[in-house]
């Protein structure tokens, strides 16, 4: 018997009561705290265009909370500020917290694009990510040696030839990723301002290498490891990662994160710990790496914050480092960085 345009009215009624009623249930706990917002707009005037990362934490100290949360013109925008919300929500629920966001809004937030590293969880990430994974896990690194050397010795020939075009000819050549050519320059920027560091960094260099060569893969320079560690921890090139999306409803320390949440990592504030790194967290301190003997200290958690987290966490980690560190150890042993200066001898 067809239905009566009344009965469908009922029907549809009952059923936006029942959403409703559902919807209230789970949102009877709140949402992490987080500044007021406008309508409609929400808190898109709190979060400013550059180093929103340290906003972020500023939040976190006014709301007496590790995770914070924000609208973004309708979207739920979740901050973790510390290593323990992290652990527990994308390393230990990695399962509901490893999707990405639609596009647009995330562009605008952090800047960065990624084709397949925006792809939302499911099938097709999955296999997308086994390839690239088998392909760059570390007992693949020999086949990728021969030609990061390569780079490496053509990099040093570039500087000869024209030092202050640094920057281009990290990004032509030697670093193959974006992310890894902002590494390179942090740890020139890094040498630049702290030139004994510099020095005690060549002395290792030259004291594995010896004379009448250039390092290799084969040459084990600890303290070039502790600056290069100090470089990911000081100065993180993608401070808040990819951003992930909550594929599931969830409860954290008593706070509702609705599915389809963006969930931002702020690896700054895990990598600037003060309860990890001490007073000193935001000095460039490689020593704070390495034992009393001069080796890395193992007992020091890996700063794996500047690769993002859980299930998304960067399938091309092992490699970056590996270019990071022949570029970085090629440079020590061929040349002294310091500022530029003009024919007066004053800076620019
Ligand atoms: C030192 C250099 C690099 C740094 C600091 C870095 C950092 C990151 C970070 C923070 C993420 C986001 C992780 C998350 O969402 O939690 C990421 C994702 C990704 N990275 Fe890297 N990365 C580097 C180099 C590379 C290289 C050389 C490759 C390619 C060989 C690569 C391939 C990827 C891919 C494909 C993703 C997306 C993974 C996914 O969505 O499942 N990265 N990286």
């Amino acid at each position: 018997m067809p239905s009566s345009p009344l009965q469908n009215a009922g029907l549809a009624l009952i059923s936006c009561v029942l959403y409703y009623l559902l919807r209230l249930r789970s949102r009877k706990l709140p949402l992490p705290p987080g500044p007021k917002g406008l309508p409609l707009l929400g808190n898109i005037y709190d979060v400013p265009e550059k180093q929103s990362w340290l906003a972020f934490l500023e939040m976190t100290k006014k709301y007496d909370s590790d995770i914070i949360s924000l609208n973004l013109m309708g979207t739920t925008v979740v901050v973790l500020n510390s290593a323990a919300s992290i652990q527990a929500l994308l390393e230990d629920k990695s399962m509901i917290y490893s999707s990405r966001p639609p596009f647009p809004m995330v562009n605008d937030l952090v800047g960065y694009h990624w084709n397949f590293g925006f792809m939302p969880y499911g099938p097709k990430w999955k296999q997308y990510r086994k390839t690239l994974v088998q392909q760059f896990q570390p007992s693949q690194m020999h086949f990728h040696r021969p030609l990061q050397l390569k780079a490496a010795r053509v990099l040093l020939q570039r500087l000869l030839e024209t030092p202050a075009k640094f920057e281009k000819h990290l990004r032509h050549m030697a670093a193959g990723s974006d992310t890894t050519v902002s590494v390179l320059n942090s740890f020139i920027l890094a040498m630049t301002l702290y030139p004994e560091i510099q020095e005690k960094a060549q002395a290792a260099v030259d004291h594995a290498v010896g004379q009448g060569r250039l390092p290799d893969f084969n040459d084990s320079i600890p303290y070039l490891d502790a600056v290069l560690r100090e470089v990911l921890r000081w100065r993180p090139v993608v401070p808040l990662a990819i951003p992930h999306a909550v594929t599931e409803d969830d409860v954290y320390n008593g706070y509702y994160i609705p599915r389809g949440a963006v969930v931002l990592g702020n690896s700054w504030a895990v990598l600037h710990d003060e309860a990890i790194y001490g007073s000193t967290a935001g000095e460039f301190i490689p020593e704070r790496w390495l034992n009393k003997d001069g080796e890395i200290n193992t007992a020091m958690r890996e700063p794996s914050a500047a690769f993002g987290f859980g299930r998304r966490s960067c399938p091309g980690r092992e490699m970056a480092q590996w270019s990071v560190w022949i570029c970085a150890a090629s440079i020590l042993a061929a040349f002294t960085i310091s500022k530029s200066v003009d024919e007066k001898g004053s800076d620019p």
